[in-house]
């Protein structure tokens, strides 16, 4: 059973993080209920493929090539979407992550100024300049829909992850200022993921860490991008009209009392 079924044709989306796993499957999810899509990514190559993917289900997709923690590189990606579509009707922020030297470095007692640092532009700052690029077209066509990718560690800390941790809470609270903000007219939600399936996901975890994650996951598995993707095309849709401000857990019943046994990331293996 899917959502997308729901019709979102003719609307125009920025999805940042679009060449790959949860960002690729909201672009694409997006595409088949009728939207164009601008995969806004800082790896274009794979969004070309993702754009490729996007024309054959007969929609419209542009790759713009973007660091979103760069407020110039931002402004020009927005500007151009604008002067390609005319229009921007759905923005999901979806950059960002744990990965690398942020993620095996994650305590406290440990972290680097600057791996806390591209933690927070990356998770939280991007959030605050491509929504703050793209807000005043919304505003000006009295409509838009703006949807922001948490995590479950904005609303319980993992272990060994407080950076990410921290800059996820903030995103959902910047959710709700925004959503204020731009009322009546711009709805804005965000989706808290749990453990999703990306390559990522994988790549920065031992299998010994797998395993103790999944015995947390009351469905006893990962979840998949496309699960997250249902859930954002529901937002963007006008089935979520009366939805904003709101957070939406998707997790499978990731259990946050069994966090506290989770091993912290010091020995997970170099990427
Ligand atoms: N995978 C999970 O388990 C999980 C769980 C909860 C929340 N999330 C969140 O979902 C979002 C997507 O996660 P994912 O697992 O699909 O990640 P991913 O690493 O598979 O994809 C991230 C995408 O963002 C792009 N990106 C990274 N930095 C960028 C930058 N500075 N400018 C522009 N593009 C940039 C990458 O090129 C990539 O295409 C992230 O915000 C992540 O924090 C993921």
């Amino acid at each position: 059973m899917s959502l997308t079924d729901l019709n979102l044709s003719g609307k125009v989306a920025i999805v940042t993080g679009g060449s790959q796993g949860i960002g690729k499957a909201i672009s694409l999810a997006l595409a088949r209920c009728g939207t164009d899509v601008c995969i806004a990514d800082i790896d274009p190559d794979l969004g070309k493929e993702v754009a490729t993917e996007i024309k054959a289900l007969g929609q419209k997709s542009t790759v713009l090539p973007v660091d979103v923690t760069d407020s110039g590189q931002v402004a020009n990606m927005v500007e151009k979407a604008i002067e390609t579509y005319g229009r921007i009707d759905i923005l999901v922020n979806n950059a960002g992550g744990a990965s690398g030297a942020n993620f095996r470095l994650g305590r406290v007692l440990r972290i680097k100024e600057r791996d806390w640092d591209e933690t927070i532009a990356v998770n939280l700052k991007s959030v605050f300049l491509v929504t703050q690029a793209v807000a005043k077209t919304m505003l000006d066509q009295k409509k838009g829909c703006i949807i922001n990718i948490a995590s479950i560690t904005g609303l319980f800390p993992f272990a060994g992850m407080p950076a990410y941790s921290a800059a996820k809470a903030a995103v959902i609270n910047l959710t709700k200022s925004l959503a204020m903000e731009f009322a009546p007219h711009i709805r804005v939600n965000a989706i808290a993921p749990g453990l999703i399936d990306t390559p990522r996901t994988i790549k920065n975890r031992t299998p010994e860490q797998m395993k103790h994650l999944l015995s947390n996951i009351l469905r006893g598995r990962t979840g998949k991008p496309e699960e997250v993707a249902d859930l954002a095309v529901y937002l963007a849709s006008d089935a979520a009209e009366w939805v904003t401000g709101s957070i939406l857990e998707i997790h499978g019943g990731q259990t946050w009392l069994a966090e506290w046994g989770q091993p912290d990331f010091r020995d997970a293996p170099k990427s």
